[in-house]
């Protein structure tokens, strides 16, 4: 049976880079909900909706777990989603939350991710949940998404947008960086050019692979991806390698997502 993960866009496909990188054997069905990117600046309710509505497709295509790929999900439907999916659902929080005890000594931390993501609280609830003796520092970075989509993934322009956002944080001397976002992988070189090397930067795409161990079998044949977008693929055709890396796509298709009550 396939693995469903979805985003609101292309950017979930740095997470499954990380998966098929871990378990290559494994089919992934991949929904990006382009019609309806971004949801960074949605409510918690239209969050719910729009995620409720891609768990029924993935599930009715025979997923029989799903990886919300999405930071935005994540925060602010998982919980609720899991109350009424019959599928395990793996969101991104407890992994980077995870990730972030392993490399951090005795903090500060710092957290970005979008507006809704920052909003809800959710990655600075659960760190100070492990770790109530952290100090943490959240911020909503709402420009570095089209940042990448538009593949500025470095550059003048890109570094100080970068460094604007993370003065408060550099000031107060942050040992860890948890990368709330889909697309913040992509951002690695311009983070690290800024903030130095001594500042761990955690992956939640990689993160979210490692804490899917226990739960995934090792077999090395390989499985394959397919690819459904809310929207015509043509405009994020291009992009899917950016999130991606080069690997090969099964398929990209166009669907129609049905409403669910
Ligand atoms: N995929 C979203 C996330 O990880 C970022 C893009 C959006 O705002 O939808 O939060």
């Amino acid at each position: 049976m396939p693995l469903g993960v979805f985003d609101s866009g292309v950017g979930g496909l740095t997470v499954v880079r990380a998966l098929r990188a871990a378990f290559p054997s494994r089919d992934i069905l991949y929904v990006g909900d382009t019609a309806r990117v971004p949801y960074g600046n949605k409510s918690a309710e239209t969050v719910t909706m729009y995620s409720r509505e891609i768990i029924h497709f993935l599930k009715k295509n025979g997923a029989d777990r799903i990886v919300v790929a999405c930071n935005t999900a994540s925060a602010l439907a998982v919980e609720k989603l899991r109350e009424s999916v019959s599928v395990p659902l793996h969101g991104m929080i407890e992994s980077g939350v995870q990730a972030a005890l392993e490399v951090a000594g005795s903090g500060p931390v710092g957290v970005i991710g979008t507006a809704a993501t920052i909003a809800s609280g959710a990655y600075q609830t659960a760190l100070s949940q492990v770790r109530p003796d952290w100090e943490i520092l959240a911020q909503a970075t709402p420009l570095l998404a089209p940042l990448v989509e538009e593949s500025w993934l470095q550059g003048e322009v890109t570094e100080k947008v970068v460094r604007r956002y993370l003065e408060p944080m550099m000031r107060e001397k942050i040992r860890v960086l948890v990368l709330a976002c889909t697309h913040y992988p992509l951002l690695k070189g311009v983070l690290r050019k800024v903030l130095g090397s001594e500042v761990a930067l955690v992956d939640s795409s990689e993160a979210c692979a490692k804490s899917l161990e226990s739960t995934e079998a090792k077999v090395v044949e390989k499985g394959e991806l397919k690819i459904y977008l809310t929207d015509e693929p043509g405009p994020f055709f291009g992009r899917v390698e950016n999130f991606l890396g080069s690997g090969s796509v099964g398929s990209i298709q166009r669907i129609a997502l049905e409403p669910v009550v």
